[in-house]
């Protein structure tokens, strides 16, 4: 895959539109999980080091097309001057003359505009609304991997319209994600948790062609139970349970650890029970420290793999954290990730 990336763009004081996905967990006004921002810093040093003038422009959950001040994204300012370590200027809307007049007269840092999905035409992908976002740039930089299975105005609308290049944090994505596809090492295994077992079937689908083993946990473990879902033996489901089945049991973990032991590729999306309550935390914490101690090349994604990783402080003890959830998932079940086609030369 060819990719259009920034380092080939002449960036020299161009005003630059720059995807994020700062779509993170708040509580109390403060982010849960700075992972997210701190992932575009490098896309942001580069531009400026280009003296660019850089608007940020991202999406905050799903306000459905209207104004609604849960989802403001000057909730993240403090957080997101504090991890990217630049002046930010937030701007109360992402299209029009407030952001025009605002890059006219940048002289320090950079601006953050107000949540794209304020805005109806953003999700319609709407051309009218993506001339919109376009008007005040000369360049559209992704580097919204984790938003990029999605279609939307924000992410391939702007990108028919400028020159269009792939940020730092999207390359090295796509790099690291394409090892696991294309490349794996075997014994590999992969991990697979959480909700929604339809969205999970196509990843396992994939794992079951080129991986050894699958371990499957979570809600999706009882899920595929109960709908007597049939797979081939390289999936391993859970033997037992805690309680109402909110946490894989010890045999279960013994038999999960056994095989994560001798994994020399391992990749992991979603959790293994219901950890943020700490009764149905153990698969998870015991799960993890297996993980980190086979010396296996891991890679780790989904909101709430990472929210394992951060509470265990093991952010750094893995080969590579995603910021994809939805999007790491359908990278790897081979469907159609619009918001990079876009970017292909
Ligand atoms: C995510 O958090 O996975 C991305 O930001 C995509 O968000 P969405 O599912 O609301 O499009």
């Amino acid at each position: 895959m060819q990719l259009r990336k920034i380092q080939d763009a002449d960036l020299e004081n161009k005003k630059v539109l720059l995807r994020v996905d700062f779509n993170v967990s708040l509580e109390d006004g403060k982010v849960k999980e700075t992972f997210k921002i701190s992932a575009a810093k490098e896309s942001i040093d580069y531009l400026l080091r280009k003296n660019c003038k850089v608007a940020l422009l991202t999406h905050l959950g799903r306000p459905d097309g209207k104004v609604n001040s849960e989802f403001s994204v000057q909730q993240i300012v403090d957080d997101a001057e504090m991890v990217l370590a630049s002046k930010i200027t937030f701007i109360p809307d992402c299209v029009g003359e407030k952001v025009k007049e605002a890059l006219d007269s940048l002289s320090d840092g950079i601006l953050l505009l107000e949540n794209v999905r304020f805005y109806a035409g953003d999700e319609k992908n709407d051309e009218e609304f993506s001339k919109k976002l376009a008007e005040n740039f000369d360049i559209f930089v992704n580097d919204a991997f984790s938003a990029s299975h999605r279609d939307h105005a924000s992410i391939t609308g702007v990108a028919k319209i400028l020159p269009s290049y792939a940020g730092c944090c999207l390359q090295e994505e796509i790099h690291e994600m394409s090892i696991i596809k294309d490349h794996p090492v075997h014994p590999a295994v992969a991990i697979i948790g959480g909700a929604k077992i339809e969205t999970k079937l196509p990843v396992i689908k994939f794992f079951e062609d080129k991986y050894d083993h699958i371990l499957v946990g979570g809600k999706i473990a009882n899920e595929a139970i109960d709908q007597h879902v049939q797979f081939s033996e390289k999936v391993i489901l859970p033997i037992d349970f805690v309680d109402d089945r909110l946490d894989i049991g010890p045999k279960t973990i013994e038999k999960f650890k056994e095989i994560i032991a001798s994994a020399k590729m391992i990749a992991w999306n979603g959790p293994t029970g219901k950890f943020e309550d700490e009764r149905y935390a153990k698969s998870s914490k015991e799960i993890l420290e297996a993980v980190i101690r086979s010396g296996a090349f891991v890679l780790v994604g989904g909101g709430e793999t990472l929210e394992i990783l951060e509470r265990n402080d093991a952010m750094h003890r893995v080969s590579f954290v995603s910021t994809g959830g939805g999007a790491m998932l359908d990278f790897l079940s081979g469907e159609k990730m619009p918001g990079i086609e876009m970017l292909e030369s």
